[in-house]
């Protein structure tokens, strides 16, 4: 069933002929709801496999999906004190939650049921639009950047949804939406029905926001679920003035359910004292594993390297023009590259973002590149409004006039970048973008995942290989190895 949803999913089969059944029967489903049978179902299955698996004396903790989305913000926060707010298309029957965090405990104090879902109206207008459901909702949101921009009021899409207080209450259930929107998505180009529903989303979100910091009293916010991987959205968040700290939670969707039903049951058993998170969960490859895969392939030259060195060839190569791969020690976890998996290009040059766009990356011309920069810059390049260091590239911030030369290709049409901030310490990444800035001033490139377009992330030095293979990519740094490819296009 998996593989098969992933086919579906990315659309690598044809069109199935009872599509239309199928979405309706979802959206049917949704607006009853089928929570408690499938808890049931599922305890019963995971317990008989648990003994099978061996295990005698258990305890299982059914941890519903909006409680995982929570703790996985929560409890990844660093707040003592907090709002926590979750939101996405829906989860056991919900599509939002908002809790308070008071010293390691969780407590909800609301819910907001899948019927009236914010995340269900974007994911039906990405759909009416001709794209894929739950993997291309951040398509639609730089689409949105290209419409030009228009009041709330003229907005034909305004009706589907109200936030009154802390409630979120849609007109119609989700396949009348559904049918609402298509007709919208008949009549008006798509740029501007991207803009409309992202205007909506934006909107609902920061009204509901600002009225849980008022009733609450509380002006830390935690948030997770997959509304909040929107940055643009969660740019307009952090203007709030009555938000005074902000953080999400790095695997914001529903791939971060795991980590935080995990956090959930931990802290129910013994609490989380002095718990520590960071993003760098995956495989690690030693050098020696590293050069056995390489040297399969006799086209490839071999250096080792030290890291630091490999940080100041690597700046160098960038600086004239190159993009670069960029594979060091842990697999980071979640949908962004941070600095491990990465293939990395100069943020001042249009032409290496136009290679890599053609060799590697193949993005629709209207998505923009992600960045890095190191702590120390982001004064200089964009607008920082110190409420949360962003080092899990969560969000979006106006770039600085006096900084666009230097961001060109990682600078969105409406002048805002979406960085990954890296602090200065000893990490392999840190110290090339310390390289960097002795080349351009500041410590700045673009980042992006290392992947061959339309397939996951690298994982391992196999898999780095391949790609450097299909797209005939002339660099390599990766664990303490540097790769020239001699058939480098
Ligand atoms: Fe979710």
């Amino acid at each position: 069933m998996k593989e098969n949803y992933y086919a579906f999913r990315r659309r690598k089969i044809r069109r199935p002929h009872f599509e239309d059944f199928r979405h309706n029967l979802k959206y049917t489903l949704t607006s009853v709801g089928v929570l408690p049978l499938c808890s049931t179902i599922s305890k019963s299955v995971i317990s008989r496999h648990l003994r099978k698996m061996g295990f005698e004396r258990f305890r299982l903790y059914a941890v519903d999906h909006h409680s995982a989305h929570a703790a996985s913000a929560a409890f990844t926060s660093g707040f003592e004190h907090a709002l926590v707010i979750t939101l996405d298309g829906l989860g056991d029957g919900l599509s939002g939650s908002i809790s308070i965090l008071d010293k390691g405990k969780l407590e909800r104090q609301l819910s907001i049921p899948a019927r009236d879902s914010l995340g269900i109206i974007y994911e039906q207008t990405t759909n009416a639009l001709g794209m894929r459901e739950l993997e291309d909702e951040g398509k639609i949101m730089a689409m949105a950047d290209y419409s030009f921009p228009f009041d709330f009021e003229e907005n034909k899409l305004k009706g589907l949804v109200k936030v009154k207080g802390t409630s979120v209450i849609t007109s119609c259930n989700p396949r009348r939406q559904y049918s609402l929107i298509k007709d919208v998505a008949w009549q008006a180009p798509r740029e501007q029905v991207a803009y409309m529903v992202q205007q909506l989303l934006e909107n609902a979100v920061v009204k509901l926001t600002s009225n849980a910091i008022d009733r609450f009293g509380i002006g830390n916010v935690a948030f997770a679920g997959g509304v909040f991987s929107n940055v643009k959205a969660n740019m307009r968040l952090r203007s709030l003035e009555a938000l005074k700290k902000w953080y999400v939670f790095p695997h914001m969707g529903d791939g971060g359910l795991a980590v935080g039903a995990a956090l959930w049951a931990n802290n129910a058993i013994e609490g989380l004292d002095n718990f520590e998170f960071n993003a760098y969960l995956g495989d690690a490859y030693n050098t020696d594993e590293t050069k056995h895969t390489l040297r399969a392939d006799r086209s490839l030259e071999l250096h080792e390297e030290e890291r630091e060195q490999q940080a100041r060839h690597a700046a160098e190569l960038l600086a004239e023009g190159n993009y670069v791969f960029w594979f060091q020690d842990r697999m980071e976890y979640g949908p962004r590259a941070l600095g491990h998996r990465s293939i990395l290009a100069p943020s001042s040059d249009e032409d290496a973002k136009e290679k890599l766009n053609l060799y590697v990356k193949r993005r629709e011309w209207f998505q923009p590149f992600a960045s890095s920069m190191l702590e120390e810059d982001m004064d200089h390049l964009v607008d920082y409004d110190g409420k949360g260091f962003d080092q899990y590239m969560t969000n979006a911030y106006a770039v600085k006039n006096t900084a666009t030369s230097n961001m060109i290709s990682v600078v969105n049409i409406d002048k805002t970048t979406r960085p990954q901030v890296v602090r200065n310490d000893r990490s392999p990444y840190s110290m090339l973008l310390k390289s960097v800035k002795k080349h351009t001033g500041y410590g700045v490139v673009l980042n992006t995942s290392f992947n061959l377009h339309g397939f996951p992330i690298v994982r391992d030095p196999e898999d780095a290989l391949r790609t450097m293979r299909e797209t005939r990519t002339k660099y390599m740094f990766i664990n303490g190895i540097t790769v020239k490819n001699r058939r480098a296009a």
